[in-house]
């Protein structure tokens, strides 16, 4: 397949960015046009080093927009969507379920839509054509502490509103290729880490933290595991997937790498604190056990032989590894993480955790 148009939905955010990263680079002969609303969670300073590229464009517009991605879609000829941009984080969520219905659910739904009406006009219809569809292991629900995996046949069962607005999306892009045959693949993957994360989600707001010797508010018991993967080998699965898998596929994607919540923070304790020269221990004291999430799932992990089987991807990196780089990369881009923590992020921080 030779796609020359790819739309690659929530570029600005954490895994589209890496994403739309490695296609402009790996794929001069692509035209790559970067779709993101620029919410919270979308930031441009994610893609300075490629943003003057002759293959990249970056529009700011709103998935639920029907009548802008339709007129996208036909005037730069589209054959390729790749769709991440979604309301990802599941506290969020609990806090206001509208908007990751609207995202998640009505966002797909109108991209469906709009490649529909323009795929279906054109005299080849759905020949060469890719709706490739970014989604979660959280649909799944959650598994007990026994060892079995979140498997492609796994029934779904999520249990935040993050994950039932995720899975709805799941089911709709399904739908639209049993009812109208458009050309679709599912993934679903376990939890990403790694640069240009918004510190909201666990490992980078942590990091932050330690640096700054705030308190590192662990949910529960910190018991809660999940199964964690190097963004940049994400983003690398989904270019061999959306090249080589196979249409009306779904393939689960993740690292045979399951944490307890608590182990990590440690890790991430012990890393940063080695890093700036802190003594052994020095931060401890910094973990503060507080209130549950409500629903909390207990634990995630990915059974993803199928795509390593079919397709021959497999993850690239120890998870010590990765967490080094990772930290390295937070303290070496404190100008980054100071820009996304200004304003309104002081806000959310202290309603988050409020009452807790
Ligand atoms: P993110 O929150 O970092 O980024 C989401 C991006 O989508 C942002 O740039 C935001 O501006 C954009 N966006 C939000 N609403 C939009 C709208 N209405 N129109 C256009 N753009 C909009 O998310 P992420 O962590 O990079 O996740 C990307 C995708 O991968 C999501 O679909 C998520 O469900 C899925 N996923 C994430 C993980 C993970 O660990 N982060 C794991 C598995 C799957
Ligand atoms: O599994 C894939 C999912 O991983 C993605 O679909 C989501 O978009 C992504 O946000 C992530 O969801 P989680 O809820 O697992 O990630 P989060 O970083 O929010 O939390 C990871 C674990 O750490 C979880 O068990 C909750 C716990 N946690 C999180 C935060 C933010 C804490 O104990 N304290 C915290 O402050």
């Amino acid at each position: 397949m030779n796609h020359k148009a790819i739309i690659i939905t929530g570029g600005a955010g954490f895994i589209g960015s890496h994403v739309v990263r490695l296609f402009v680079n790996k794929y001069p002969e692509y035209k790559i046009i970067n779709v993101d609303k620029l919410t919270y969670a979308g930031n441009l300073a994610n893609l300075k080093d490629i943003e003057q590229k002759p293959n990249y464009r970056f529009v700011k517009a709103d998935i639920c927009d029907f009548e802008a991605m339709l007129s996208l879609m036909q005037e730069e000829k589209v054959d390729g969507i790749i769709h991440l941009a979604a309301e990802s984080h599941v506290d969020r969520s609990i806090k206001d379920p509208f908007t990751f219905a609207r995202t998640n659910v009505m966002g797909t739904l109108s991209l469906l839509q709009a490649a529909k009406v323009y795929w279906e006009s054109l005299p080849e219809k759905y020949e060469g054509k890719r709706f490739y569809h970014i989604s979660t292991d959280e649909v799944y629900g959650a598994l007990k502490m026994d060892g079995s995996l979140f498997t492609e046949e796994t029934k779904y069962q999520p249990h935040s509103p993050y994950s039932a607005a995720k899975a709805s999306s799941d089911h709709f892009v399904r739908a639209f290729h049993d009812t109208y045959g458009m050309p679709t693949i599912v993934t679903n993957c376990s939890n990403n880490y790694g640069p240009y994360q918004f510190p909201e989600k666990l490992i980078p707001l942590f990091i932050n933290n330690i640096r700054h010797r705030k308190p590192l508010p662990v949910y529960g018991k910190g018991e809660n595991v999940r199964d964690w993967l190097f963004v940049e080998d994400h983003a690398r699965a989904i270019d061999i997937i959306f090249h080589k898998g196979k249409t009306a596929e779904t393939y689960n994607i993740g690292g045979f790498n399951e944490w307890k919540n608590i182990d990590i923070v440690k890790l991430l304790i012990s890393t940063v604190d080695r890093l700036l020269g802190r003594p052994e221990g020095a931060d401890d004291d910094l973990i503060t056990y507080v209130t549950d999430r409500a629903g909390h799932d207990l634990r995630y992990a990915i059974d993803s032989r199928k795509l390593q089987r079919e397709l021959g991807w497999e993850p690239s990196l120890q998870f010590e590894e990765g967490i080094e780089k990772t930290v390295r990369w937070y303290l070496d881009n404190q100008e980054w993480m100071d820009n996304v923590t200004s304003g309104d992020y002081q806000r959310y921080y202290e309603d988050m955790y409020k009452g807790r």
